[in-house]
């Protein structure tokens, strides 16, 4: 059993929904409340025992690089103004795991953006992390799927419920057998509901073989030249077989504005220092 050592976070693409906002920084680096998205996907990430950590950047990559590299500057006014708590807390970001920076010079789809990824990673075993996809579970749900990678040797999707109307927006796993962690008959981008074998979206973390990238560089662009990612995963269902695992945790897509908001909401009302007086906010404007 190769063990998972390396995540690629893809953090390229365009961020249309959020436009005019993500014109001039990448929709990672948006804050919820104090830390930017990049920030939870990169704790996950060390949470489940990752080191290394492979960024698909395009446009934007500055802030991303900045962002997770010392700042001595800011460092050294925090030191001379004896803020300790928050000197430790800057410094923790530039020290949480080893980070490689890869260009997507176009945002070709996110089969593309891992793909690029293909030397970085060599012949060993591999985790993908979606940014825009925040997590709050006692396990992280990339550990959870790392661990049913540990039970079955193959390329695990981590997977979430969601309601008929919402599958049109997904990848959808048509499961071969009813179980927590379960082997996959295929998948299928965004169907319309009567068509979908299930209500189990993809949820943004996977762990795969390095046989993926095979199948990646001989998936046939689309017409708008993207590579899917979901094209390479139905052909390794079909050579070497791909599991599923239904995540468990709370989760938002805030790569939408709305799951964005809710996220907020969520932290707001978790945050130590917030979470009174926010409460009595939500309360005092839903009247
Ligand atoms: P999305 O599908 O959310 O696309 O990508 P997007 O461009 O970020 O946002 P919208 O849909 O236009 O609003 C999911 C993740 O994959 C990355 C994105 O940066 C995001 O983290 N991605 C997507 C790439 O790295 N490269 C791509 O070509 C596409």
């Amino acid at each position: 059993m190769r063990k998972v050592r390396k995540a690629v976070i893809p953090a390229a693409g365009f961020g249309t929904r959020f436009l005019p906002a993500t014109k001039a920084m990448p929709k990672e680096m948006l804050p919820i409340i104090d830390k930017p998205m990049i920030h939870y996907a990169v704790e996950e990430a060390v949470k489940a025992g990752i080191r290394d950590i492979i960024f698909s950047t395009g446009r934007g990559k500055r802030s991303l690089e900045d962002y997770f590299d010392h700042s001595y500057e800011l460092e050294d006014q925090l030191k001379k103004t004896g803020k300790k708590d928050l000197l430790k807390e800057i410094e923790d970001i530039s020290d949480m795991a080893e980070i490689v920076y890869i260009r997507q010079k176009h945002a070709l789809g996110l089969g593309h953006a891992i793909l690029r990824a293909k030397d970085v990673i060599g012949d060993e075993p591999f985790a993908v992390i979606l940014p825009d996809m925040l997590v709050d579970s006692d396990v992280p749900y990339m550990k959870q799927v790392i661990e049913a990678y540990e039970e079955t040797n193959r390329s695990v999707l981590g997977v979430k419920e969601t309601t008929p109307d919402k599958v049109s927006l997904y990848g959808i796993a048509d499961p071969a057998e009813s179980a927590d962690t379960f082997k996959l008959k295929g998948v299928v981008e965004k169907p319309a509901p009567e068509d979908a074998p299930s209500n189990l979206y993809i949820f943004g973390r996977y762990v795969f073989t390095p046989e993926l990238f095979d199948y990646l560089e001989k998936t046939k662009p689309t017409l708008g030249g993207e590579i899917m990612l979901t094209d390479a995963i139905s052909d390794l269902i079909k050579s070497e077989g791909v599991y599923g695992k239904i995540l468990e945790g709370t989760d938002f897509d805030t790569g939408d504005k709305l799951g964005y908001l809710q996220a907020m909401a969520w932290y707001g009302l978790k945050h130590n220092d917030l979470s009174e007086e926010f409460s009595k906010y939500l309360k005092e404007i839903n009247q």
